[in-house]
């Protein structure tokens, strides 16, 4: 592993790495990933939930070691993780230190260097113009400037003294992001940077990516980004020939690409699968004729009538061993997500809330009224109480003013929108005790129980793992099926594409159309707006207290 990574190298920077190989919790995750990011190369990197893509950052990011392959950066690299846990103790000011620290030593080197300067030391000179020049690639004096403007921009916290472990995951992963873009690192490696942006941040984000003069690697779900972003694509989901695929005509090409191979790929094995059936087939009748002592007709020259039939075997032999040497690998077959029944009760209004406030938190008073089946999209700036409202919706916390009516026996579920604390137990574990949970305080299911494995989230070994081994995105798909459990009739969404992969997402956003349950859908993903701009909106703002909004009489 070669890292150099005290001073950026701007045009000269290089991070790649070669032939990675690496396992985790006893499962090989990554196998033969090559990836080279020059200065102006922006990744977009996808794939299934729990294929790798946090851990291939994390090996770019020199933070864990493969156990094969080989790492090289020349540069600096800042990288903004999917999970962001807080030091106790630590600030938004340490948060900024940290990533500043190269920036406030180099000007403290050349505010020495420059004393000796003045003083007239031996070697002041060179000194000094090493200082200089350290400071001047790093815009040292800039550098609070641009974490300001980004903090800002972002919708970060910008009082330096708050504490980072009092701040909500998405406060913390603004403020992260925002020192990251305000450093001026070579490589930006980011994971999952949409989550907890809102419509302002993300246009900020895009902008900054777009024009960052190193180079980028962003891990994302986000179909908006991606396709504003990324100029070359790694794709971590199987392939024909086993490898990870490379596209280098952004987000829109590699997609064409990628379905036009897995069609293709599907082609050739249907086409292989039949050749080997006809095969076995003529193998299994030119047997039978020998067994039976078959001749060809009258007529055939003797020589031909000794030999034809043995020939026969073994020309088909041949083939088939030709086709063993050749075969195409099954396409793993996709998890499909398949939503269960939900039920509806036509006319009947499930939930209400009548103008709800949450001092600190919802300021403004909200109405909302769910009638079965209807819709909703909620959206709104980062800190207008979009979750807080979904939270008293839920029953999950009372409102300061105003009230919420629920009807008798209807079941409403929230998918939150982070993952509750790692658990030892398997996913299956988690499911199965949720279920027998809910049997023994009689919440009916509505019809038949629902089977983890039915809704096609996870792949069955991963039903097998603790769920604190699994990927945020696996663990997310888990909150997923708790929440679809009881079959409710009311579900509450909060940010329901955050971690899910792509291929989920479209899933889910097709089967939220058609479930017959209310869905109330809290989201800043634009892709997701857009598919879902037929539903009514309730747009929470954070500016005008005297002018609550409103929104009633939902449409089914
Ligand atoms: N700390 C860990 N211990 C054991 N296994 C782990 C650990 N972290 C990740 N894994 C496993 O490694 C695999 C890849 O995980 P990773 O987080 O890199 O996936 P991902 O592609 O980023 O997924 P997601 O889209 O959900 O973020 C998964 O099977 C996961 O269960
Ligand atoms: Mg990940």
């Amino acid at each position: 592993m070669t890292i150099t990574k005290s001073l950026p190298a701007r045009a000269q920077a290089q991070l790649s790495v070669q032939e990675v190989r690496i396992q985790r919790g006893g499962h090989l995750v990554l196998d033969g990933v090559s990836l080279t990011v020059a200065p102006g190369n922006r990744w977009g990197v996808v794939g299934e939930n729990g294929r790798g893509k946090s851990t291939l950052l994390h090996v770019l990011a020199g933070t864990l070691p493969p156990d094969a392959g080989s790492v090289h950066l020349i540069g600096t690299i800042g990288v903004a993780e999917q999970e962001l846990r807080a030091d106790d103790g630590a600030t938004v000011a340490d948060a900024v230190e940290n990533e500043l620290a190269a920036a406030r030593s180099a000007l403290r080197t050349l505010e020495v260097s420059s004393a000796a300067l003045a003083d007239g030391s031996p070697g002041a000179e060179e000194q000094y113009a090493t200082a200089l020049a350290a400071a001047e690639v790093l815009d040292a004096w800039d550098a609070d400037r641009r974490v300001d403007v980004a903090l800002e921009a972002l919708g970060a916290v910008t009082d330096r003294s708050r504490r980072l472990a009092e701040l909500s995951v998405g406060q913390r992963y603004r403020v992260r992001l925002a020192c990251l873009l305000g450093a001026g690192h070579d490589f930006l490696l980011l994971d999952e940077p949409t989550n907890h942006l809102d419509a302002a941040g993300l246009a900020f984000l895009t902008d900054r990516l777009r024009s960052h003069p190193g180079g980028v690697v962003v891990v994302s779900h986000d179909r908006a980004l991606l396709s504003d972003v990324a100029t070359s694509v790694l794709d971590l989901d199987p392939s024909q020939d086993g490898r990870p695929r490379v596209y280098g005509d952004g987000f829109a090409g590699y997609q064409a690409r990628r379905r036009a191979e897995v069609a293709r790929w599907q082609v050739e094995f249907d086409e292989q699968q039949a050749e080997q059936a006809r095969l076995a087939h003529d193998l299994s009748q030119a047997q039978h004729r020998l067994q039976t002592g078959w001749r060809p007709d009258k007529g055939t020259g003797k020589h031909q009538r000794a030999t034809r039939a043995p020939g026969l075997v073994r020309a088909v032999h041949r083939r088939q061993e030709e086709l063993r040497r050749h075969v195409v690998d099954a396409p793993e077959p996709p998890l499909r997500f398949r939503m269960p029944p939900l039920p509806g009760r036509p006319g009947v209004v499930l939930l209400r809330a009548d103008d709800v406030r949450v001092t600190g938190r919802l300021p403004h008073s909200v109405s909302v009224e769910v009638q079965s089946g209807s819709r909703l999209v909620i959206t709104g700036p980062n800190g207008a109480g979009k979750s807080t409202l979904l939270a008293v919706l839920a029953g999950e916390l009372p409102p300061t003013a105003g009230r919420v009516h629920r009807s008798l026996a209807a079941r409403v579920r929230l998918l939150r929108q982070e993952s509750p604390r790692a658990d030892t137990r398997t996913a299956a574990e988690v499911f199965a005790a949720h279920i027998q949970h809910l049997v023994q305080t009689g919440v009916g299911g509505g019809g038949a129980a629902v089977s983890l494995s039915g809704l096609g989230l996870f792949r069955s070994a991963d039903l097998r793992r603790p769920v604190g081994d699994l990927s945020m995105g696996q663990q997310r798909r888990l909150d997923l099926a708790l929440a679809l459990a009881s079959r409710p009739q009311v579900l509450l969404l909060d940010e329901p594409t955050n971690h899910l992969s792509i291929a989920l997402v479209d899933e889910l956003t097709e089967a939220l159309q058609a479930t017959d349950a209310a869905v109330v859908v809290a989201t800043h993903d634009r892709q997701l707006q857009h598919d879902l701009d037929a539903w009514p909106r309730l747009a929470i703002e954070t500016t005008s207290p005297s002018s609550p909004e409103q929104c009633e009489g939902l449409a089914s």
